[in-house]
């Protein structure tokens, strides 16, 4: 069995889409909303084992600009949860030394779940152990065009420093206090092998895996074992030696 004690080489960005709340609850036969539910208690889970394997940067993709599509019922059950989520995980960031930040559109949500975000980027501003980046309303494909518009605006003459330009007004459209590191390790969880438009951009040189655990299910030993397979790959960024240095296009 693979132990955390195993993880040679720990990813500094960790993002991961979790997939497959719906199918837990179905199995069960049980409402979607309690699939939500269930994944909110393993996104805590998630977020203090990350913290303790030594993740610095763990983005999670909780609502996508997609997901508005959904039943109005699910839509405002996910808005509720991140709200009481919100409310009751700030403490628990702030004794853990964690910064909480959410990233997305923030123009259609509700005022109160928008508040709820600036309570917990305010209280936990001070936190350096880990920093946690929850997705919400979120489209990277909307992100970099926003980026895009906001450059060709204002652009001079290339020299050199367009991608730390780009990097920059990429988190400024998505409210991201500064730009995060470029992602390491992706994980999906529910089976799913696809993108879905999250963190395109940073995503360039990302690891990906992939497992068919529902994210209910999804606990720390399965964290563990994604790290220590991260820790086995060889990254070459286009190179040749193994563990080359990532090029200028990394934050
Ligand atoms: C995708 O699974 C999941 C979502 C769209 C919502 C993600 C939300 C959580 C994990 C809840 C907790 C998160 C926070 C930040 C409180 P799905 O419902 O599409 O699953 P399916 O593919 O099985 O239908």
């Amino acid at each position: 069995m693979q132990r955390t004690s195993d993880v040679r080489v720990c990813p500094r960005h960790v993002a991961i889409v979790m997939d497959g709340n719906g199918r837990w609850a179905t199995r069960r036969g049980r409402p979607r909303t309690a699939g939500h539910l269930a994944g909110a208690r393993a996104t805590r889970h998630a977020i203090e084992a990350a913290a303790r394997l030594g993740v610095e940067t763990l983005t999670l993709y909780a609502f996508s600009g997609d997901n508005w599509r959904r039943p109005a019922t699910e839509v405002d059950g996910l808005m509720r949860l991140f709200r009481r989520f919100l409310a009751s995980e700030t403490a628990r960031c702030v004794s853990e030394g964690i910064r909480l930040t959410v990233i997305g559109r923030r123009d259609r949500l509700a005022p109160a779940l928008r508040s709820a975000i600036d309570g917990a980027e305010q209280a936990t501003t001070s936190g350096r152990r880990m920093h946690l980046r929850i997705a919400i309303d979120y489209s990277a494909r909307d992100a970099i065009l926003r980026a895009a518009r906001a450059l060709a605006a204002t652009t001079p003459a290339a020299n050199g420093d367009e991608p730390a330009r780009f990097a920059a007004a990429l988190g400024a459209a998505y409210h991201e206090p500064a730009p995060a590191p470029d992602v390491d390790l992706l994980l999906r969880t529910g089976g799913e092998q696809r993108l879905s438009d999250f963190l395109l951009w940073e995503a360039a040189y990302a690891e990906l895996w992939f497992t068919p655990t529902l994210w209910p299910d999804f606990g720390a030993a399965d964290l563990a074992q994604a790290l220590a397979d991260f820790g086995r790959r060889d990254r070459r960024f286009g190179a040749i030696v193994a563990d080359a240095a990532p090029a200028r296009w990394s934050a």
